[in-house]
């Protein structure tokens, strides 16, 4: 059962290796709420996810985090207890795919 004073935190990156991971878990082992707040670069994959996205304690929006304005109305409709930040251009399945441009 849900608590009424579950906490609401955003996940910043939620589509990527690191955050979708810690959203499962999350939603599937907590009463939180998540905000999955993500701008779907090349490493954001929203499969990941499939397995929690149905939950009503998931809401997912397609934001880039240095979108200033749009984060205000985030957290102006959310009021999160919470940040979680893993957005990143941590390049990792890109450093695996071609890991000579990294090499120096
Ligand atoms: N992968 C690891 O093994 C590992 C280990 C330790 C720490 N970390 C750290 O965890 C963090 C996340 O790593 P990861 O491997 O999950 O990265 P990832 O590349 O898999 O995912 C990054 C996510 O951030 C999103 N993103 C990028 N720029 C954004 C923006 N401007 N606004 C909104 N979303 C944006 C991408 O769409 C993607 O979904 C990084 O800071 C990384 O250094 C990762």
């Amino acid at each position: 059962m849900t608590h009424l004073l579950s906490p609401t935190v955003f996940i910043t990156g939620g589509a990527g290796f690191i955050g979708s991971a810690l959203i499962r878990l999350l939603v599937n082992e907590s009463d939180w709420k998540i905000v999955n707040i993500d701008k779907l670069t090349y490493a954001g994959n929203l499969e990941s996810l499939t397995g929690v996205t149905s939950n009503p304690r998931y809401i997912f929006s397609h934001t880039d985090i240095c979108d200033r304005p749009a984060l205000d109305r985030l957290f102006a409709l959310h009021k999160p207890t919470g940040v979680i930040h893993l957005a990143a251009e941590s390049h990792v399945d890109r450093s695996i795919h071609g890991p000579e441009i990294y090499s120096d």
